[in-house]
């Protein structure tokens, strides 16, 4: 769907007139202008807040300072806050609009491809705290998410295999068919409304059974475990997308030593990371990244659930001790 036709599509699923666009200094430099005409044409008085791109600006400062320009306005329950952005603009907003007056309608007009294919689809919002990231969040579904391939055509190439290392994870998660078609990189920038659409769909399956990520949610983490390890190792200098790969490409290896998978999973994968240009090069020993891995949210007490690719379109949950999750990798 067309971005200029955000204000229409708002105006079908929220009954306030009032929207507040949250984007960054780039994203707003491109595109808030046609995001604010679409709105306002739609009968929306529009306002706006603006921060500094980058995961820095994920915090507790800048989300207290949106609340309080929520207050300000004042936005009621039936008006809504709008996302335009990447990642970081969609949880932030999507944070403050799980939280003001309890709740409030959030869109997301995710404009990278990471977000269009993950953050923006199925609820999940967050700020960073200096303990870690997105350790302050809630569930809170959007009443409408627009995306819009051609917003796209302004993304650095960075930013762009970012939201590759996703796409094959959903690939190998559970479309065999897509994984193949991923093998042609032409097939891909020809076929992006298609391959973003089809994403959101896997996405939005897993979501349905598992809103609260007890369950089957949790399989959307492959190579997460070990990815969110690898970017907190570079200081958050490796992307998440790059450390998702790399993170799928070991337990695919772990999978295979341990006979929980088909072997030919990891030249396939290996094959598919380079048509990409993504590292396949682990640079951090495992004792390191364990050492990480031991402070992940997504620990059970002294287990944690790991995702193992049984074959390319299909993945299964382990649930592992620490002690036994270490021993695996520093064996692999
Ligand atoms: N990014 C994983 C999830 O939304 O559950």
């Amino acid at each position: 769907m067309k971005l200029e036709n955000l204000g229409a599509s708002a105006a079908k699923v929220i009954t306030g007139r009032t929207a507040l666009v949250v984007t960054d200094e780039h994203v707003g430099a491109l595109y808030i202008e046609r995001a604010t005409v679409s709105l306002e044409k739609a009968g929306f008085s529009v306002f706006t807040f603006t921060i500094k791109p980058g995961e820095a600006s994920k915090n507790a400062d800048n989300y207290l300072a949106l609340l309080n320009h929520m207050a300000e306005i004042p936005l009621t329950r039936t008006d809504c806050a709008v996302a335009l952005g990447g990642g970081v603009v969609g949880d932030l907003t999507g944070f403050a609009a799980a939280t003001y007056l309890r709740g409030i309608p959030v869109i997301q007009v995710p404009t990278s491809l990471l977000a269009m294919v993950d953050s923006a689809v199925g609820g999940k919002t967050a700020i960073n705290l200096e303990a870690g990231k997105n350790l302050a969040g809630a569930f809170h579904m959007p009443a409408l998410v627009l995306w819009d391939v051609s917003l796209l055509d302004t993304l650095p190439e960075a930013q762009f295999q970012d939201g590759m290392g996703e796409i094959i994870k959903y690939g190998v998660l559970s479309d065999a068919e897509l994984f193949g078609n991923l093998k042609n990189p032409a097939w891909t920038k020809e076929n992006l409304e298609f391959l973003v659409k089809r994403c959101v769909e896997i996405k939005e399956s897993f979501v349905e059974q598992d809103r609260f990520d007890r369950g089957e949610r949790q399989k959307l983490n492959l190579g997460h475990t070990i990815g969110h390890a690898i970017e907190r190792a570079s200081d958050f200098t490796v992307s998440h997308g790059c450390a998702v790969a790399l993170g799928m490409l070991k337990i695919a290896e772990v999978a295979t030593k341990n006979g929980w998978c088909e072997a030919k999973i990891v030249p396939e994968l290996r094959e598919i990371l380079n048509v990409y240009g993504f590292s396949t090069q682990m640079p951090w020993d495992m004792p390191t990244l364990c050492a990480i891995m031991r402070a992940d949210k997504k620990r059970k007490g002294d287990e944690i659930d790991l995702v193992i690719p049984e074959r390319i379109g299909s993945c299964v949950l382990k649930r592992l001790s620490l002690k036994e999750l270490e021993q695996i990798l520093c064996e692999a």
